[in-house]
């Protein structure tokens, strides 16, 4: 192996720059050359790509979004595409290709393996952590720290007022943004799909937390589970009194300055993806699990079942009485 590429795919995390200079620096101190490819896939398919040295990537291991830049490339889905991505990596003599990306961008890594033999290895990027295989993504940490901020001068302002807030959070289907954002900002109700609930049980808990005298009520909402909006119209048609808002954070969510822990993932997934493809292993991709670095087979990761810690819910339902 002497050549590879790095390149970042799907919506943007905290921490993939910093996994890119990490990618580049390690892969370089290997002897490898290391070319970046622009716009996840679609780069592949325009021919943004270019060769990076260890200056390329300075200065930017603590700013959020991806110096690579990112993209939604619907077409890299048909082979005919895929097989196009694969004559421009042949042209530049890349053998070995880190994918850094969420689920979607997995699923492209492991056609590009499983169909045409590309030594492709992937890193969790991602701020959903709806990866069953690795305990934390890149990114999420952050995020989750993101709306823990938000979650806090909502509850000033909210039991100043005495009012009900229902925060809706990002994470496609997956609620463990809610979930982990809940339990450190000490929500009243957590609502994600991965839990279905029934109206009149949040309705119930709002009227007693109410009657019992608590100041305001925090629900965290899953974007997966339905818009603020809807949910704070059936609260109503349930005849919640008092004063209910909705804050939808939105892509705020997305960008700002990686956490420490986001870092130091960015560095650890980095050397264990540029080893891999040094020992010409592909159809890879690299986690934390009980806090260590490890390996899968892209197959055997992306068919797990999902990780979703419903002790942990159980607590945050309790704590938030
Ligand atoms: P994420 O990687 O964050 O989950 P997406 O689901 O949008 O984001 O996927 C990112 C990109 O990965 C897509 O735009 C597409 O180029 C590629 N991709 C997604 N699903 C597949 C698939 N089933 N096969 C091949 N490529 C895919
Ligand atoms: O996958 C990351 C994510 O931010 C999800 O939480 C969200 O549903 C989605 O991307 C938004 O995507 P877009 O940037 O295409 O609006």
């Amino acid at each position: 192996m002497r050549k590879i590429g790095v390149l970042t795919s799907g919506g943007d995390a905290p921490g993939m720059n910093a996994c890119v200079r990490a990618v580049v620096r390690y892969a370089i101190y290997r002897g490898l050359d290391v070319y970046g490819i622009e716009q996840g896939y679609k780069g592949l398919l325009s021919n943004r790509v270019n060769l990076l040295n260890k200056r390329s990537v300075s200065d930017i291991i603590q700013r959020g979004g991806t110096m690579l830049k990112t993209a939604r490339c619907d077409e890299f889905k048909q082979r005919e595409v895929m097989q196009q991505a694969v004559d421009t990596l042949d042209a530049y003599g890349i053998e070995g290709l880190v994918v850094i990306g969420g689920d979607g961008s997995f699923r492209g890594a492991q056609d590009l393996h499983n169909m045409f033999g590309v030594r492709t290895v992937g890193i969790p990027g991602t701020i959903d952590n709806d990866l069953a295989y690795t305990d934390y993504t890149l990114g999420f940490d952050t995020t989750v720290n993101t709306v823990l901020s938000a979650i806090n001068n909502l509850r000033d302002t909210m039991t100043s007022h005495d009012r009900v807030c229902i925060i809706e959070v990002m994470g496609r289907k997956c609620g463990d943004i809610a979930l982990y954002a809940g339990v450190g900002g000490g929500a009243e109700l957590i609502l994600v799909p991965e839990m279905p609930f029934e109206t009149e049980d949040v309705v119930k808990t709002i009227k007693r937390n109410q009657r019992v005298g608590k100041t305001s009520d925090i629900i965290v909402l899953a974007e997966g589970v339905c818009k603020a909006e809807e949910l704070k119209s059936i609260l109503k048609l349930n005849d919640v009194t008092g004063s209910i808002k909705t804050t939808t954070l939105g892509y705020i969510q997305r960008g700002g300055a990686p956490s420490m822990q986001d870092r130091m993932l960015a560095a650890q997934f980095a050397v264990r993806a540029v080893d891999l493809l040094m020992d010409d292993r592909g159809g890879k991709v690299v986690g934390i699990r009980d806090n260590k670095i490890v390996d899968d087979d892209i197959d055997a990761a992306l068919a797990m079942p999902s990780k979703f810690n419903k002790e942990l819910y159980q607590t945050a339902t309790i704590l938030g009485l």
